[in-house]
């Protein structure tokens, strides 16, 4: 038997979800590069799950049947008040959160075909409900109902800070929102249809989807950014911190990437928001700083910056808490994690792989009293 350690190069299902080609990253054939520069999230959640751009009749329906599932039952929003928020992070409360709501639809075990296209919907819809009620329920504050007239990227900010973001905001949270949707067979994708494999029920994949990218190695590594940031303060101490982390062999945070050696192709996007909304903000030392530490570890270790990198200084410029921003990716990937189930579920094979032995062989059973 051989191994292949974090399954490096392993090709353990086929997909026409997303693909990494060369470099080159494709919702269903769509190049990110065009995705990110002209659609919406709505249209590209719309892709991901059926497999073709919708027409605006198409794209129409499908806005106002995220609208009306949006609202997450009371018994739900009143068990997050029961949370200990002091010491909860918000990817947890989450996590807690959508597996709950598989308590409450009376159609969560139904393996249906439509039945799980509209748990899809729920599932979709929710999620910023839930992310941004969680926010707000931590601070004291009652949370605020999505409202039916605002885009996907819109509600969020809405919901979050109660009042209706500007446009620039709304542009750059949705092209955010786009980039994150899907990646191929990342790790919470994995660990999603590994579960639904079982013929378990959509919300227990997504509940382990929420847990593998709550980790710092894959969707945690962005809150994680922010805090070096933080930490390093001005451009002046990026390079000596860089320096000094590398040589302690400690990871550096947004770089690095299983699959890309050239470069993560949504980073270019993420930079270019960082600058502007930096500069907007008149904030732009995260910009400079950035910059500076992707210089240094470009530089040192030839590694790149990936998604997480650059989308923590967007994420900090449109006025994000910082414990926000994974479940920020969560409620973008949620998109794929659902493409991925719902391919899964119609050709499904019980995902079962092997494990090389290399524990003691031939033991003699020992009596209690001879331990
Ligand atoms: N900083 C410093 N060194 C690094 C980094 C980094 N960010 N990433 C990889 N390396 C080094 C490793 O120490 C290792 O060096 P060695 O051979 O001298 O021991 C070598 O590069 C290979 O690294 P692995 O960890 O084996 O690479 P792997 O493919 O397993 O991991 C990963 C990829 C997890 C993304 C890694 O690069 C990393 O930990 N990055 C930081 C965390 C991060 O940004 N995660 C988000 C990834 S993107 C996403 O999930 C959305």
């Amino acid at each position: 038997m051989s191994t292949t350690k974090g399954l490096e190069g392993v090709v353990a299902t086929t997909s026409s979800v997303s693909s990494i080609i060369d470099g080159v990253l494709t919702y269903n054939g769509y190049n990110i590069d065009d995705l990110a520069d002209h659609a919406s999230f709505e249209e590209v959640v719309f892709l991901l799950w059926n497999k073709k751009l919708p027409n605006k009749e198409e794209l129409d329906a499908f806005q106002k049947e995220l609208a009306a599932a949006s609202k997450v039952p009371d018994a739900v929003l009143a068990q997050m008040k029961t949370y200990p928020i002091d010491q909860v992070h918000p990817m947890a409360a989450l996590r807690t959160a959508v597996s709950n709501l598989g308590l409450f639809d009376e159609d969560a075990d139904n393996q249906d075909k439509d039945a799980n296209l509209k748990k899809a919907v729920k599932l979709q819809a929710q999620i910023p409900t839930i992310v941004t009620a969680f926010s707000r329920i931590r601070k004291g504050k009652e949370p605020v109902a999505p409202k039916k007239e605002l885009s996907f990227a819109a509600n969020f900010l809405y919901m979050l800070n109660g009042v209706e973001p500007d446009d620039i905001s709304v542009k750059a949270f949705n092209k955010a929102l786009v980039l994150h949707a899907d990646h191929e067979l990342n790790a919470s994708t994995f660990t999603a249809r590994v579960c639904v494999a079982t013929l378990s029920d959509m919300y227990s994949g997504i509940t382990a989807a929420i847990g593998a990218l709550k980790g710092p190695l894959h969707g945690g590594a962005n809150e994680q950014v922010m805090a070096m940031l933080s930490e390093i303060g001005d451009v002046s101490n990026a390079e000596s911190y860089i320096k000094d982390a590398l040589e302690r062999k400690v990871k550096i945070m947004g770089f690095g990437h299983r699959v890309y050696k050239d470069g993560d192709p949504r980073a270019k996007h993420l930079k270019e928001m960082s600058r502007q909304l930096t500069e907007i903000t008149g904030e732009s030392k995260w910009y400079d700083m950035s910059v500076k530490i992707d210089e240094v570890v470009t530089n040192e270790k030839g590694l790149l910056p990936n998604v997480d990198f650059y989308s923590a200084s967007v994420y900090h410029s449109l006025g994000i808490e910082h414990d926000i921003f994974t479940p920020i990716f969560a409620v973008s990937r949620m998109s794929g994690w659902i493409a991925h189930i719902l391919e899964q579920f119609d050709n499904n094979r019980l995902i079962r792989p092997r494990a090389e032995y290399t524990g003691p062989d031939k033991q003699k059973w020992i009596p209690m009293e001879n331990r």
